[in-house]
């Protein structure tokens, strides 16, 4: 029997003796407890929270309505398997995603994490349209599994060791004006489409390829939006050539951006959803949401999950979605996210240090640059560091680490917001100044 664990550097000398090494340790924090946008750990010491669980908790931690949902429907029906019947809280949420998704994207398929749901989309799309190619973007994160590493290209250092990866995948650039020298939104989109229109000419023809995958705001690559014009053109080069565009809204769906989704800024719908994180608010689980039809090109046993689409992690879903709707939380990111970036630029933009503010609803990110322009990743460490003393947990993203990125929960309490702000643009101009 596991013998008692009695005093919390115990617990952590345990972790590091029995945990994997091999995932980067952000903390070694020893948590106990976690409430909105705030945690705990073992000794009593509060921090604010702007990781939410990387994207995660949107409606922060533990809400009492989806805590309420996992205690029901864990007393009545905890797993069974979604091939061997039908239960409430997955058919009400595959309804409701179809709902909520636009157009008319109506059928679902559930897996158990975003990386997950990526293979499953790329299988979807190499099976629907008997194409083997997929084309995906220079910067983008989009998973652990082979095939979301085959996929991934936001650091050279998640695919070494591993390859050969997954075949058939294609990179092109992302739309990230700063990091591709261009002076213009214009130049920047025309670069990259030039850059697609070259590769389906030189090396891959256009009939050959399944699938075009995209995050249409970058996650872990830099929280950099892809310019709608951008978007709106690759709906349109899918189109022409009976190639499916999937979105990857595993970070950016769910009012993230300001809207439920984050297609809907460009005004265009994706063949293929597939989300994730926010969805189910911590308990595991992955959606590939797609029209009837595609999904009826699947057949039928070619793919399939144990865990995918649990009982208990679609009603924490089903809660999670009425939290939003029912808290106007995605109005709330939308407003709350222009407060925070005014903010923030109002008390940071004159550093030089500071490279730009962006945001696109409550995904917001800090980018700095040293004193030669170069990206400033000591910096971000140094102000993460700081702001951990100061019991503030925040996180970085972008290839070189040089952004800083708020993943708020949307509905986090003003007054820990100011706090947190504070906390944070004090560290921030303690570091640069
Ligand atoms: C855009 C995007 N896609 C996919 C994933 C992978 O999701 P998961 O960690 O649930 O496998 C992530 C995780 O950070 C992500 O940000």
């Amino acid at each position: 029997m596991t013998k008692h664990v009695e005093k919390k550097s115990e617990l952590r000398e345990l972790a590091l003796k029995h945990l994997s090494p091999v995932m980067t340790r952000i903390t070694d924090l020893v948590v106990a407890k976690a409430q909105g946008a705030k945690f705990w750990t073992e000794d009593g010491t509060e921090y604010i929270d702007f990781v939410s669980g990387v994207a995660v908790n949107a409606v922060g931690h533990a809400h009492p309505e989806v805590v309420k949902a996992i205690h029901e429907q864990s007393s009545q029906l905890i797993h069974l398997g979604l091939n061997y019947g039908y239960y409430e809280s997955a058919v009400k949420l595959a309804q409701k995603l179809a709902e909520i998704t636009p157009g008319e994207l109506d059928t679902v398929f559930f897996s158990n994490s975003g990386a997950e749901a990526i293979d499953g989309a790329i299988k979807l799309a190499r099976a629907a349209t008997k194409r083997p190619n997929i084309i995906a973007f220079e910067g983008s994160f989009h998973g652990r599994t082979l095939g979301a590493t085959s996929l991934t290209a936001s650091s050279s250092k998640y695919r070494k060791y591993y390859e050969p990866l997954v075949g058939g995948v294609y990179h092109v650039p992302y739309p990230y004006q700063s990091q591709l020298h261009f002076q213009s939104e214009e130049e920047t989109v025309q670069y990259c489409l030039n850059r697609l229109t070259k590769l389906f000419e030189l090396v891959v023809d256009p009939t050959q390829v399944a699938a075009i995958i995209i995050e249409p705001v970058m996650g872990e690559g830099g929280y950099v939006p892809a310019p709608l014009s951008f978007l709106q053109k690759l709906r349109q080069i899918a189109d022409d050539n009976g190639i499916l565009l999937i979105f990857d809204e595993v970070q950016t769906g769910f009012g993230r951006t300001g809207k439920m989704f984050a297609s809907e800024h460009a005004g265009i719908t994706p063949d293929v959803f597939v989300l994730a994180k926010a969805l189910s608010s911590g308990m595991p689980l992955g959606a590939i949401v797609a029209s009837r039809e595609l999904h009826e090109k699947w057949q039928t046993g070619t793919h399939g999950s144990t865990f995918g689409g649990n009982p208990v992690s679609c009603a924490a879903a089903l809660a999670s979605i009425h939290v939003m709707e029912s808290e106007g939380l995605i109005e709330r990111s939308e407003r709350l996210g222009k407060a925070i970036v005014n903010r923030l630029n109002h008390e940071l933009a004159d550093y030089p240090s500071v490279a730009e503010i962006r945001g696109i609803g409550m995904m917001i990110g800090i980018e700095f640059q040293d004193e030669r322009g170069q990206p400033g990743t000591t910096i971000v460490s140094k102000i993460r560091e700081e702001a951990l003393q100061h019991h503030l947990l925040v996180t970085s993203c972008g290839v070189y680490g040089q952004t800083i990125r708020l993943m708020l929960p949307l509905n986090i309490d003003e007054t820990v917001l100011d706090k947190g702000l504070t906390i944070l643009t004090n560290c921030i101009i303690n570091v640069i100044k």
